[in-house]
């Protein structure tokens, strides 16, 4: 791998891609990174599943996430804090995987500032006295979000997690008829280190 300084332009542009376009996976209107599929260390082998890019800080190269503090990710993240978090751009057919250490804020500044900012319909999504994967005798009865009131919103609260990931390493792929294109990026103590590498 080759230190930033060295790097060709062409990987300092993909590097600055990437980040720009998680960035913009924030908005709802764009969707390309929007949604990507989480993998964690399960006790029985990897888990994936589909989350919600909420926040990017390219700077300290963090991608946050929310979820409940009861869920089985939570528990594997705190037994390894680890995640692959795999996105996808069918536009371009551009696949990113990254690398990073979790950490996990339920109660504290950041929660608190995530939380203020989760709409009024969302945080219903907090209020079940039922955690996550609880087995249920039928199919779940439907809610009425409109009658929650902002007050009562607040029970969702305890159970609001949001999940800070730290960036380490990514793994680019371009699929392109006139040749596939992969690269890899790696933050190292010296800088950023990246590699052109077969596809
Ligand atoms: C489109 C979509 C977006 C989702 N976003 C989130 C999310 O941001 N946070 C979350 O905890 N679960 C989200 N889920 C649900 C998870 O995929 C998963 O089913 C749930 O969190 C339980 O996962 P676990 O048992 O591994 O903790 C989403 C599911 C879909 C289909």
């Amino acid at each position: 791998m080759t230190l930033l300084t060295n790097l060709s332009s062409s990987l300092q542009e993909i590097e600055r891609d990437i980040w720009q376009k998680l960035s913009e996976g924030t908005d709802p209107k764009r969707t390309a990174f929007r949604y990507g599929t989480l993998a964690t260390q399960g006790i029985n082998g990897p888990q994936q599943r589909t989350v919600v890019l909420r926040e990017v800080q390219p700077h300290e190269r963090i991608l946050l996430f929310y979820t409940d503090q009861r869920s089985a990710k939570v528990r594997e993240l705190t037994a390894h804090p680890v995640v692959s978090w795999l996105f996808y751009e069918e536009a371009t057919q551009t696949q990113i995987r990254l690398e990073a250490k979790a950490t996990l804020h339920t109660r504290g500044a950041l929660a608190d500032a995530c939380w203020a900012r989760v709409p009024l319909s969302n945080r219903q999504e907090y209020m079940n006295e039922l955690a996550p994967s609880t087995p249920l005798p039928g199919p779940p009865t439907e809610s009425n979000v409109s009658s929650i009131s902002p007050e009562e919103s607040e029970q969702g609260r305890i159970h609001f997690t949001v999940v800070a990931v730290q960036v380490h390493r990514i793994d680019w792929l371009r699929l392109n008829r006139q040749g596939h294109q992969r690269a890899q990026f790696y933050y190292s103590m010296e800088g950023l280190k990246a590699s052109w590498v077969v596809a």
